[in-house]
């Protein structure tokens, strides 16, 4: 049994669900005038999106989670904000994912406020209804259970973030700072129930390395707290 729920997304998914996704927004009659992209994670859906839709116009805006050092508590903020006058255009605002909603309806709200389209709809790939503060216009999964989609364009950063976190809480737990490459790609799989493949683990020790999280020793990788 994984210790956190985990489903690794194919591109050949990605392009199903896109395709799926493209089908609901035209059987509903909507036909935008210009996509907007909600960086990083909306990227590829929307490009996905205006192919499917037949849609030349393609913006994006970045709206993500912001720590606040003093609070610690989590905040979403438009990351450049610029202007945009969508007078004149039906938009459609994509994302991958609803989960909470906060990065998504902060966009919706920026993008209503400060661009003007005549009408914003929201489409997303995936909608964690159990966990989500709004339902999208268009999604093509309701997800129930909360899980970690592992979508192929953050799968280094994920590898990346999920062996720190393996390690950190290992040694927290058993005061393990060995480790070879065989025990963590063993151990990620029983971790997250999921196998990136070996490219994958390696560039990620790669950078936990650069990063100085691990150190290599001969064959060992050490991590130094
Ligand atoms: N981004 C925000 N929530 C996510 C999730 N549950 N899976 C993948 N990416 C996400």
């Amino acid at each position: 049994m994984a210790r956190v729920p985990v489903k690794l997304v194919s591109w050949d998914e990605i392009v199903e669900w896109s395709r799926g996704l493209a089908e609901r927004i035209r059987e509903s009659g909507y036909k935008p005038t210009i996509i907007i992209a909600v960086a990083r994670g909306g990227y590829v859906p929307a490009r996905l999106l205006c192919d499917f839709l037949g849609v030349e116009n393609l913006v994006s805006i970045q709206s993500q989670h912001w720590t606040e050092a003093a609070k610690m508590a989590e905040r979403a903020i438009i990351k450049f904000p610029y202007k945009l006058d969508l007078r004149g255009h039906k938009a459609l605002l994509v994302d991958d994912i609803v989960d909470t909603g906060d990065t998504l309806m902060l966009a919706r709200d920026y993008v209503l406020r400060e661009w003007r389209p005549d009408e914003l709809r929201i489409a997303v790939l995936q909608w964690i209804s159990s966990v989500a503060k709004f339902k999208p216009d268009y999604y093509y999964i309701e997800v129930k259970e909360w899980v970690w989609f592992q979508y192929p364009w953050t799968r280094l950063e994920d590898t990346m973030q999920f062996i720190k976190r393996m390690v950190e809480e290992t040694y927290k737990e058993t005061g393990k700072r060995e480790w070879t490459y065989k025990e963590i790609v063993e151990k990620f799989k029983e971790w997250y129930g999921i196998d990136v493949g070996e490219t994958y683990y390696r560039d990620a020790l790669r950078m936990l390395v650069e990063k100085g999280v691990l150190k290599v020793e001969g064959e060992k990788y050490i991590y130094t707290p």
